[in-house]
């Protein structure tokens, strides 16, 4: 029986609950939130699906109420405000912080054994708070970043060669900020041929160009943070932990020496199964990407020392 808990009902969180139902991945879900009533009536309005769609998960809703979601294999925190057009995920930072450290701590209460995935902002910082804060081990703590911009790059990749977007293979890595994200065009694929033989180097670069402005792209669009990428890539990390897939995601995790990083939760590839993660993969960098990988980690740690200036570390 996999219990999983989703805090924040807002667009990510109710989506990613959606998703866990639908795509049969948890048997309970607990949606939690602050607004009164909000979670309690998604969750009403998701279980008003269940006979349509044929799932038998269960989905609870609750106001603040931690013991509900007692004993939840992975707790997946979405909570804190989204971005409004022109603002950065590291301007979410002040507040952000404050609401993450005291969710990881009030579920931790009642899951002393869950895996924890976040995906609030600035996801990286609030990944290496929820860590620190904690003090669980770094196999426990997840930040979904990596599998949103990678879904994104996988997505203007197949729009840009017209391309069925499930023969696409390809990876972010870096911060999951709009200039510190690193997709690995090298490296991409579709239909196992490297898509720099298929697409030339302009569009190549327009591709990359799009998928680091992927998020901003749609909070112009949308007035607020795009949630059904979000939520989904949530729940994909969940799915491969909760059925010990063992996929190989790109997602925020504590380094201590891989790719010459030490204190810093960043974008790279993963193993994530039953324990979270299993083993982190080094891929070969060439001279360029190793930059802009050092080059986004200096700006990730930037961000991560504002924590202690705000005293949330
Ligand atoms: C995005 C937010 C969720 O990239 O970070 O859409």
């Amino acid at each position: 029986m996999a219990k999983v808990t989703v805090v924040g009902a807002g667009n990510v969180g109710a989506t990613c609950a959606n998703v866990l139902a639908f795509n049969k991945i948890a048997d309970e879900v607990v949606m939690l939130d602050v607004k009164e009533g909000v979670a309690e009536g998604k969750a009403m309005d998701m279980m008003q699906t269940a006979n349509t769609l044929a799932f038998e998960t269960s989905i609870v809703g609750v106001t603040n109420d931690y013991s509900k979601t007692a004993n939840s294999e992975v707790v997946i925190i979405t909570s804190g405000i989204p971005r409004k057009p022109g603002m950065t995920r590291e301007e979410l930072i002040g507040v952000n912080a404050t609401i993450v450290k005291s969710v990881a701590e009030s579920c931790l209460k009642f899951s002393p054994n869950a895996i924890i995935i976040v995906i609030s902002n600035p996801m990286d910082t609030m990944t290496y708070l929820t860590l620190k804060s904690t003090g669980l081990p770094k196999n426990r703590i997840i930040g979904m970043g990596g599998t949103l911009d990678s879904s994104r790059f996988k997505y203007y990749l197949s729009q840009a060669m017209n391309a069925n977007p499930s023969q696409i293979e390809g990876m972010v890595i870096g911060g999951h900020g709009d200039t510190t994200m690193i997709p690995l065009k090298r490296m991409a694929t579709c239909a196992g041929v490297a898509v720099s033989e298929i697409l030339d180097a302009e569009k190549l670069n327009k591709v990359v160009a799009d998928t680091m402005v992927g998020g901003a792209t749609l909070t112009g669009l949308l007035g607020t943070s795009a949630w059904y990428a979000p939520g989904a890539a949530g729940a994909y990390v969940a799915e491969s932990i909760i059925r010990d897939y063992k996929r190989v995601i790109p997602c925020c995790v504590a380094l201590e020496g891989e790719y010459g990083q030490n204190d810093i939760c960043i974008g790279v590839p993963a193993v994530i199964g039953r324990n979270g993660v299993e083993k982190i993969i080094e891929i070969k960098l060439d001279a360029e990407e190793k930059a802009l990988f050092a080059k986004s980690a200096e700006a990730v740690r930037k961000t991560n020392d504002v924590l202690k200036e705000i005293k949330a570390l």
